[in-house]
């Protein structure tokens, strides 16, 4: 097919055809729908070129927006639920596993490691709350060997990052290590809702679309095991009122706990506390890779097998 005189209707054909003798069938498989949608929504509304031109301008902003400590182009595709509907793609979980929900930009490589029941977030004005959670298996099985890394925000909905004056200080986040029977427990205090970020292009858009920038309280979780789907999940607050309009589209009633506040006194880790303080627990359930999935069904067979005495067939 000629790249020549192509009409309107005739110039998507012609892409996706220029494309042929790409050498994975995937790339084209992408690309080829890619470009379809693309020209199909500019025949739909009629792009016109002032349109065409704020858009690429937009792209261009979003794009000088980014540096090492922000992502414009996530937040991008978060705020239009493209983030979630990936992540819904890729980790349907059944009944029993946990959820999973958006990464966000703010979680930090090299948060520091904690032992069980330190205070993530020493010298930070807040509510002090006892976050108590497990890892386990769908059969119920403890998952000492995960990693469970936690981040959140401030009473006041501020991540650590945007401190300016903490100076790289790492505060409201830490790595755990799950004990014999899959606890983690620690303290920091309650976090807030909070803004995305609205000072670039992803702020306009929310604007214009007459969208509110607010992100229901909650604590995030990363949660890696070897031969488990890593679990990237948040615990969001009951009491918040932004559960049913998250800007980033991600919240799951499944993920949704009570913060409770709970008097003066000895505290489930033993210790005494003064004031008031709040407790939320969560049981994470992690889903195991599709090869693991596999392996473990073998494994069964092969043992009912050697139980029943019966001979591979
Ligand atoms: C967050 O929860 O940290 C977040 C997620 C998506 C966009 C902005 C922030
Ligand atoms: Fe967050």
């Amino acid at each position: 097919m000629s790249t020549r005189n192509l009409s309107a209707d005739s110039i998507t054909g012609a892409v996706i055809q220029r494309m042929r003798r790409a050498k994975s069938a995937r790339f084209k498989q992408v690309m080829g729908s890619l470009v379809k949608h693309l020209h199909d929504f500019a025949r739909d509304v009629k792009l016109t070129e002032q349109e065409w031109e704020y858009a690429i301008d937009f792209l261009t902003r979003t794009g000088q927006k980014c540096d090492d400590k922000r992502q414009e182009f996530i937040l991008l595709s978060d705020t239009l639920g493209l983030s979630t509907l990936i992540t819904q793609m890729n980790h349907s979980s059944k009944d029993e596993e946990t959820e999973q929900t958006v990464f966000g930009p703010f979680h930090r490589m090299k948060a520091p490691n904690f032992p069980l029941g330190a205070n993530i977030s020493k010298g930070v004005r807040g509510k002090p709350c006892f976050v108590s959670i497990t890892v386990k298996t769908a059969e119920g099985k403890p998952m000492r060997n995960a990693t469970v890394d936690v981040w959140h925000s401030d009473a006041e909905g501020y991540y650590d990052v945007q401190h300016k004056e903490w100076k790289g200080a790492h505060k409201m986040r830490g790595v755990f290590k799950p004990d014999s029977e899959g606890r983690v427990y620690f303290w920091t205090i309650v976090p807030l809702f909070y803004p995305v970020p609205t000072d670039g292009p992803v702020g306009e858009l929310l604007k214009a679309s007459a969208r509110h920038p607010m992100r229901p309280a909650h604590i995030h979780f990363l949660v890696a095991a070897p031969g488990y789907d890593r679990l990237v999940t948040h615990v969001f607050d009951k009491n918040d009122k932004y559960l049913d309009s998250d800007a980033v589209f991600g919240v799951r009633s499944s993920l949704i706990r009570e913060y409770k506040r709970q008097k003066q006194g000895t505290a489930p880790d033993g210790s005494t506390c003064k004031t008031p303080y709040w407790t939320v627990d969560y049981d994470f359930v992690m889903r195991p890779l599709p090869g693991k999935a596999k392996k473990k069904a073998v494994a069964r067979k092969g043992s009912k097998t050697a139980k029943s005495g019966k001979q591979g067939e």
